[in-house]
């Protein structure tokens, strides 16, 4: 048995590489603006817009402007949006069900099925001390108290009109507990996309600061996924597919890319990857520093998410796809 197979020939490889139609035949990616999906922050009672630190092209948006902002993106293409209601205040996760359920209502009576709204389900807006569960005065979580509270929101806005809905909270049962309360109330056509496997990570800053979600005290390290840690990780999509996930998705997605393959192949579902804002903010800050193209790194990062396995992408660059070269 010969030790070396003989390699590709070089003369192939550059024959092939020579002209844009060669490489285009040669690609085996691709991708529309089918596949992105556009997150939105509507914050409660502000007027106009609050620019993000760092998220270049996002911001906070009062309701008028969110629907401005939302018919400019569906006019470029993009048809799938992840909606934020962000309240004015924290301590009542009631008060919060109420505004998203007047945001969804809003932005599905402007553009009905022109979109598909996915709503984030989680409390992290909502709790005081900013974490995504109800805890007792000691910071231990009261998982019951929790999943009501994650099931009641979940109802409400699929009962204003949500598309689908997303929960991104990573406490124990949830994605049942949203599947069962949603069925209970007829909603069995809308899907759950979970955030099925969240690692505790540190590039969720400039999110935070645009969701008012910094935990106050100490870190999510205690319910969400330790990077180290693979099995687990997997293990949570499963459990997730397990209790009726209809999608999945790895986040953050640039540093979980050898985890889709592996998810998709034990769940056989989707997953899609988020590319989350401090991975967005490290991609626009390269450019403000004139050390890299933004525009031809995001198509760069959307190309690799795809052939890691990607089904679909959440991305703050969505918006600008069109104008990069997505094709719609
Ligand atoms: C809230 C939530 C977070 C993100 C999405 N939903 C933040 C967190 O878990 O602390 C992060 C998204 C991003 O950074 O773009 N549970």
């Amino acid at each position: 048995m010969p030790v070396v197979t003989s390699a590709l020939p070089s003369w192939t490889r550059l024959r092939l590489r020579q002209s844009a139609h060669l490489r285009d035949l040669c690609s085996e990616i691709s991708f529309t603006t089918a596949h992105l999906i556009q997150p939105i922050f509507v914050v409660e009672g502000l007027e106009g817009t609050e620019p993000i630190a760092g998220l270049d092209g996002n911001s906070r948006l009062g309701l008028h402007a969110g629907l401005e902002t939302i018919g400019r993106d569906v006019a470029a293409g993009l048809r799938h949006f992840l909606l934020f209601a962000v309240p004015s205040h924290t301590g009542s996760a009631t008060a919060d069900g109420a505004f998203a359920a007047r945001v969804v209502e809003a932005i599905k009576r402007r553009f009905g099925t022109q979109l598909h709204l996915w709503v984030d389900v989680c409390l992290c807006s909502s709790t005081a001390d900013g974490h995504c569960a109800i805890s007792d005065e000691r910071g231990r979580i009261d998982l019951a108290a929790t999943l009501s509270a994650l099931g009641d929101l979940a109802v409400r806005v699929a009962d204003a009109g949500a598309d689908g809905v997303s929960p991104s909270d990573m406490m124990d049962g949830r994605t049942a507990w949203l599947r069962q309360s949603l069925d209970a109330r007829g909603h069995q056509p809308v899907p759950i996309m979970s955030y099925s496997t969240k690692f505790a990570s540190q590039f969720y800053g400039p999110f935070r600061e645009a969701a008012g979600s910094a935990p106050r005290h100490g870190n999510r390290a205690h319910y969400q996924i330790d990077v180290r840690s693979r099995t687990d990780a997997i293990a949570s999509s499963i459990r997730c597919a397990e209790e009726g996930a209809d999608l999945l998705m790895v986040k953050p997605g640039m540093t979980s890319l050898d985890l889709i393959a592996p998810i998709r192949e034990a769940t056989a579902r989707l997953v899609g990857a988020y590319q989350v804002s401090g991975e967005y903010a490290g991609l626009c800050a390269l450019g403000r520093e004139g050390l890299a193209d933004v525009d031809a790194a995001l198509l760069e990062t959307w190309h690799v998410f795809r052939r890691a396995g990607a089904a679909f992408i959440i991305t703050y660059g969505a918006r600008r796809a069109r104008a990069i070269g997505v094709p719609a």
